[in-house]
């Protein structure tokens, strides 16, 4: 065929006007190349058109679509630079034309597509450049003759193999701005979670995540919201956090704790009481409804109080009003109610102790805090969060905790949760005297028979009543805790601090084994 024949140039003519067509028309490199080369074999003749590209990681060349090869072969098609035909012309960036495979020895034939005892097989392969830069390479199959002038079919493949590079091109910088949008996407809800995640508030388990969009969902409702979990699980911090991300954080938040009041004393904080009420009361006093208007009422223990405080409550909820004990005058108070226990509320309400309607109006939205045996990944957090504090705190510098004694804090199941993490790293601080906490710094025999910290032990344990003779013991093991972190460990001075002798405080530390001192 001669170059000139305006028939074939024609059909060059629309072949290049459908591969634009075919580039312009999907971001999808694969889609488009495998059209240029379906466009390649439908109008040219040109058969078993191959496009190889290098990937510049591993520097080989494989086959990325091919017309007129099965998977087989393509998967065949790899090459390294320099190496076959395809490699050459990567390698130096130049056309090279095969009259006839069957007689070219440097021809690989790796794809073991071609039949080569055949021998009328020509094949031709042009560089794909891209900023002086070889990319890759096209080639494709001609049926071989003698007369013919490859010269023609080496110009328009090298047309197409520039448009191919154009195409790459795009593909890449569309590659770039999609990661560099991704990157983005990922930092912008990192920052979104920072948002989210109050800022003392220690965790980054699915379980404390689950914590923090309630926390972000009901803070901006006013509904009253029942805070549950086991003691030490955070239900007081949650409680703050609601607070402070509701648009009620400039207004006061005010905490009852209903276990630490008989009852009478209970009911004159929360509703307050009128001068002479009652014997003793020399003056009026505003409860804790009072206090709490416009803010947040945090009543914590919900579980303990008793029945008769429970009626007068329900009413208070209901009505949005109440009298201070001893008056007459109505008073009315927008709050917005937070609640916590670690009781089975449900089992109260059926043993009767617990009134059911009062259980529905506070049960409006129960946010559950996990315990720390359940979520132990945010153990690490935990602790470092707590040595931090402790050294500022301590003036110490103490940088971390050994491995030995990282695999005891794991192992344990710390039933006080979170605040028990937080005693025994601050106690560990105290007792450290060098850089590193290690597992001697932990009294675990100790936390073996504590169930509860000995500020619980202040307040009524599951059903009102405790055993004495353990709140005592209690006490006592934190105040002597307490002298010996504020002596930093020295028993003379701790000893003067309790107004007790030396002897006896050490004797108090070995019967409780409190501490390992040296
Ligand atoms: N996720 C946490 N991150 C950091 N500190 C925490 C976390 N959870 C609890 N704490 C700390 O642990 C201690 C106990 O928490 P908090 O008083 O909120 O627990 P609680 O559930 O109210 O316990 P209780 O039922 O005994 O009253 C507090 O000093 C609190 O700051
Ligand atoms: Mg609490």
């Amino acid at each position: 065929m001669s170059p000139s024949d305006p028939r074939q140039q024609a059909k060059e003519l629309f072949a290049l006007t459908e591969i634009s067509k075919a580039i312009s028309s999907s971001l999808d490199l694969t889609t488009v190349m495998q059209n240029i080369l379906n466009l390649l074999h439908e109008n040219l003749k040109m058969d078993r058109g191959t496009l190889t590209l290098l990937d510049r990681q591993t520097g080989e060349l494989s086959i990325e679509v091919a017309c007129g090869l099965d998977l087989d072969e393509i998967r065949r098609g790899r090459y390294k630079i320099g190496e076959g035909i395809t490699g050459k012309v990567v390698a130096a960036g130049e056309p090279i034309v095969v009259p006839n495979v069957g007689k070219e020895p440097l021809f690989l034939n790796r794809t073991r597509s071609r039949d080569l005892t055949k021998s009328n097989i020509a094949f031709i392969c042009v560089p794909i450049k891209l900023e002086d830069k070889t990319i890759g390479a096209l080639s494709v199959d001609r049926l071989f003759r003698e007369d013919i002038s490859f010269d023609e079919d080496v110009k328009l493949l090298t047309i197409i193999s520039s448009m191919i590079a154009q195409a790459v091109r795009i593909h890449e910088l569309v590659e770039k701005e999609k990661e560099s949008l991704t990157s983005e996407n990922i930092r912008l809800k990192s920052e979104l979670k920072k948002k989210f995640h109050p800022v003392n508030i220690v965790g980054e388990s699915k379980r404390m995540i689950d914590v923090y969009s309630s926390i972000d969902l009901v803070s901006t409702t006013k509904a009253t919201v029942m805070l549950r979990g086991e003691s030490g699980t955070g239900k007081e911090l949650v409680a703050k956090a609601i607070h402070y991300r509701s648009e009620r954080a400039d207004k006061p938040f005010i905490k009852v704790s209903c276990a630490a009041l008989p009852e009478t004393l209970l009911e004159s904080e929360l509703f307050g009481y009128e001068k002479g009420a009652f014997t003793g009361a020399s003056a009026m006093k505003c409860g804790r409804f009072e206090l709490a208007h416009t803010g947040t009422l945090f009543l914590d223990e919900i579980g303990d109080i008793p029945l008769s405080t429970q009626v007068k409550l329900l009413r208070v909820l209901q009505e949005k009003e109440f009298e201070r004990l001893g008056g007459v005058e109505t008073i009315h108070v927008d709050i917005r109610l937070i609640v916590a226990t670690n009781k089975d509320l449900e089992r109260e309400v059926r043993e009767g102790k617990f009134r059911e309607d009062l259980y529905y109006r506070l049960n409006v939205i129960p946010v559950f805090l996990p315990p720390l045996r359940e979520r132990k990944e945010d153990l690490p957090l935990l602790v470092q969060h707590f040595l931090r504090k402790a050294n500022e705190e301590n003036g110490k510098q103490i940088k971390r905790v050994s491995d030995e004694a990282w695999e005891y804090l794991m192992n344990y199941s710390w039933p006080g949760n979170v605040r028990e993490v937080e005693n025994a790293i601050e106690r560990a601080v105290v007792m450290c005297k060098e850089e590193v906490v290690g597992r001697e710094h932990f009294p675990f025999d100790l936390q073996a028979h504590i169930t509860k910290p000995a500020d619980d032990a202040l307040v009524a344990q599951n059903d009102g009543v405790q055993n004495l003779p353990q709140a005592i013991e209690n006490l006592e093991k934190q105040l002597l805790l307490s002298a010996l972190k504020k002596s930093s460990g020295n028993k003379r001075k701790a000893a003067r601090l309790l107004g007790i002798t030396e002897r006896i405080l050490g004797y108090k530390v070995k019967q409780y084994r409190l501490l390992y001192i040296r």
